[in-house]
């Protein structure tokens, strides 16, 4: 990050989910679900300037500017709590593909979040903004704060933790758009597993056999059902030699850990040949993150 007085430029990582169940539906139409979120090396870049009014420009021609973006919504949301008489210019520089399971927009929306008060000079309460966050998206809290997170309600209960990934993760993303109402239709939750999450994947990084049998993700029925090619993708990581793969979110990304960066990028070629998306994160990434929370 550079802090400037006027203008600050901040990266916002992508997060893969390691394991999604989907315990119950919830009276206010939500559902409660466990899940593990952790960060990968793929980023937006944005850059936030001080301004009159609030105006968000995005390089994705498929991802509008304006007061639909979730970045504009965030910062109306801040300037309604502080009372802050300005506004922001925000520059998106996207590289995280939309509808992917990726966290993409809510990523953006807590790095507007997390350092427009600062640009402003408008500290807020942490709780407030954990508020702000969870109406803009129930991924968005997770990316207030630093490191991996177990999550369960909405998605805002939420304990972090350091994980140590020794492998290299191939993400792919297949350019199909799976909609996430759409997948939580297609769901039949099951009661919540006696699974501790922090100690299944800590276990699972030394012995991938624990994740193979235990992690799951419970979109990926439904979803592999309506979208033969997101399964190919997982049934050719698993082929080429990935210790574990699963799908993200509700997709339509799927990521696979791989022993060693060469062995993830063999297999990414496969998929690039394809038309497909891949990035690959390094073993042991941990990004750094300013004006974030700091891992418990
Ligand atoms: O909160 P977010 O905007 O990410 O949710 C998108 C959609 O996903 C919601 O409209 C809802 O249908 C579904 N959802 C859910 N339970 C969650 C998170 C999302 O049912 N915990």
């Amino acid at each position: 990050m550079e802090g400037q007085s006027d203008s600050r430029t901040v990266r916002a990582y992508a997060k893969i989910n390691l394991g999604l169940r989907i315990i119950e539906r919830r009276e206010d139409g939500y559902h409660n679900l466990l899940t593990v979120f952790h960060r990968i090396a793929l980023y937006d870049e944005i850059v936030l300037r001080r301004g009159g009014e609030i105006e968000v420009e995005s390089d994705d021609p498929a991802l509008p500017g304006g007061e639909s973006n979730l970045c504009s919504k965030a910062a109306s949301a801040l300037r309604r709590a502080t009372g802050y008489g300005g506004g922001m210019c925000c520059t998106l520089r996207k590289k995280i593909p939309m509808g992917g399971g990726l966290g993409g927009g809510s990523t953006d929306a807590a790095a507007v979040l997390a350092e427009l008060p600062l640009l402003w000079g408008t500290p807020v309460d942490e709780a407030l903004l954990q508020s702000l966050a969870l109406q803009l998206g129930s991924d968005v809290p997770y990316f207030l704060g630093n490191g991996s997170a177990v999550a369960e309600g909405r998605g805002a209960e939420l304990t972090y933790f350091v994980l140590d990934v020794p492998y290299a993760i191939l993400v792919c993303h297949p350019n199909i758009h799976v909609s996430t109402s759409w997948a939580y239709s297609r769901i039949t939750p099951r009661p919540r597993p006696a699974l501790d999450m922090r100690e299944l994947l800590t276990a699972g990084m030394q012995d991938p056999r624990l994740l193979r049998e235990e992690l799951m993700n419970d979109f990926e029925d439904p979803v592999f059902a309506a979208h033969a090619a997101i399964r190919a993708v997982k049934e050719h990581m698993m082929h080429e030699g990935a210790l574990f793969a699963l799908m993200s979110g509700s997709g339509a990304a799927v990521f696979g850990l791989f022993s060693t960066v060469e062995e993830a990028a063999a297999a990414g070629r496969h998929f690039d040949r394809q038309g497909y998306r891949t990035f690959i994160t390094p073993p042991h990434f941990q990004p750094v993150l300013d004006a974030r929370t700091p891992t418990a």
